[in-house]
């Protein structure tokens, strides 16, 4: 059997969990998390190393016989980490699990996601794309739709970019401020997109760029408030199964969307062997994209791992060599949940270096840690708006969500905060 040390890019949740998922593997050898937080050292040796600094990552992973790298978070791969180990003599032998540079536009670009859709045919709001040049076209455009208006930075913008506004006037003031600058060069093209209304999901696929799996769907709550009210989050909790994606749903979802996005980027001979995240939303019964993500969610990530019953490992092999029809896939059939601990004024600014108290008396859930960081003399500390997800298993939803919160009451910082009604709005 062939083993694999393993290097894992991020910081987060979502890195934790995958790090709890592969040190559960037989074919890992060793883990290490670049940089990691107070929590991944469980599961292997933290390295002080941007996930951006390509030449320092060439230079760990040559000379600690590194011979998979799994990317996290998505700006390493749409600033072409994909690319550049496979354009370097000295790395070519060792995979990157994630889509080649060409692949990330899918999150990198809104524009080209919309484009691509269009070309496949596969199901999105309308929009149109305009710049500081064609600003007028926008004004029309947003003159045809109904409210609200939706109007989305083409590039990366911490999450933040997408501006839901409820009034005419207002949406042209924004596209101007947009354009103007407003998330510097990533609005100096903005996607105006109609407004769908709905309820929404995360879907993910594993994919060695010919054949795919699905992983177990999952919600996410993003806004900080609950009943869904506030300032957008990087997410507060998850939960996974969903229970609007059924069978007939996720049919859908596979011959409308998954199949069209791998045959679409087969055919345009876009590289892309990783994790494809769709945003979807459920309108009366049919999924539309509202966004393509070329990793893996955060904090579904720390559900999904969970109710993957499969050598992820296994998986990613099948991934990087091509043969993942070849792979098990089995899922879980217990719910689970997670909920989010934050900082106090998160997702607006908030204070770090909290004393974190109370996580050696948790019992039946799985803490991922998110912003932590261990001291020297082993103090936890928070270093982060998002801190700790607690996630657990359960017979139904209400039994994984009474585990997550009951161990929420044991653990301590100043300033905790959480939402305590995940999962409320499905069955
Ligand atoms: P995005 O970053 O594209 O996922 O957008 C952030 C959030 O804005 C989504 O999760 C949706 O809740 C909302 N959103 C984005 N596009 C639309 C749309 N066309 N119609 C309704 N809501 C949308
Ligand atoms: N939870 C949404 C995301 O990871 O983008």
């Amino acid at each position: 059997m062939k083993k694999y040390t393993i290097l894992l890019l991020g910081s987060g949740g979502r890195e934790s969990a995958l790090a709890w998922k592969l040190a559960q593997s037989p074919k890992l050898e060793k883990l290490y998390i670049a940089p990691g937080n107070g929590g991944t050292s469980q599961y292997g040796v933290n390295v002080n190393l941007s996930p951006l600094d390509f030449d320092a990552i060439k230079e760990f992973v040559t000379t600690n016989a590194v011979n998979m790298v799994v990317v996290g978070n998505e700006d390493p791969l749409v600033a072409g980490i994909y690319d550049y180990f496979a354009g370097d003599a000295a790395l070519q032998g060792v995979p990157v699990v994630g889509p080649s540079q060409a692949g990330a536009r899918l999150e990198g670009s809104k524009d080209f996601a919309k484009e691509f859709m269009m070309r496949h045919g596969i199901p999105t709001a309308d929009h149109l794309s305009v710049d500081a040049t064609t600003i007028d076209k926008g004004f029309e455009f947003l003159e045809s739709q109904k409210p609200p208006y939706v109007l989305k930075a083409d590039g990366l913008a911490a999450g933040k970019g997408v501006l839901i506004v409820p009034d005419l006037d207002e949406a042209k003031e924004q596209l101007r401020a947009m354009l103007g600058g407003m998330f510097g060069a990533s609005s100096s093209r903005v996607v105006i997109e109609q407004f769908l209304s709905g309820i929404e999901c995360s879907v993910f696929v594993l994919t060695d760029g010919s054949s795919y799996k699905i992983l177990p769907v999952a919600k996410d709550y993003k806004r900080i408030g609950e009943g869904d009210t506030g300032p957008n989050t990087g997410g507060m909790g998850a939960v996974s199964p969903v229970s609007f994606a059924d069978a007939d749903f996720m049919h859908k979802v596979e011959e409308r969307i998954i199949k069209p996005t791998i045959n679409g980027l087969k055919q345009e001979e876009i590289t892309y062997r990783g994790f494809i995240f769709l945003g979807l939303i459920n309108v009366n019964g049919d999924p539309y994209v509202i966004e393509y993500n070329v990793r893996m969610g955060d904090p579904e990530t720390e559900v999904v791992m969970l109710r993957i019953e499969s050598d992820l490992l296994d998986l990613l092999e099948g991934v990087v060599t091509g043969t993942l029809a070849e792979r098990e896939l089995n899922i879980d059939s217990r719910y689970a949940t997670t909920v989010m601990m934050v900082s106090a004024g998160y997702p607006g600014s908030y204070a770090k270096g909290k004393v974190i108290t109370g996580t050696e008396k948790v019992a039946d859930s799985i803490l991922f840690h998110a912003g932590t960081r261990l001291t020297e003399d082993g103090t936890l500390l928070t270093s982060g708006g998002r801190v700790i997800a607690v996630s657990s298993y359960g017979d139904s939803k209400e039994d994984a969500l009474r585990k997550s919160y009951a161990n929420i009451e044991k653990i301590d910082f100043e300033g905790k905060n959480f939402r305590r009604d995940i999962g409320f709005d499905l069955k």
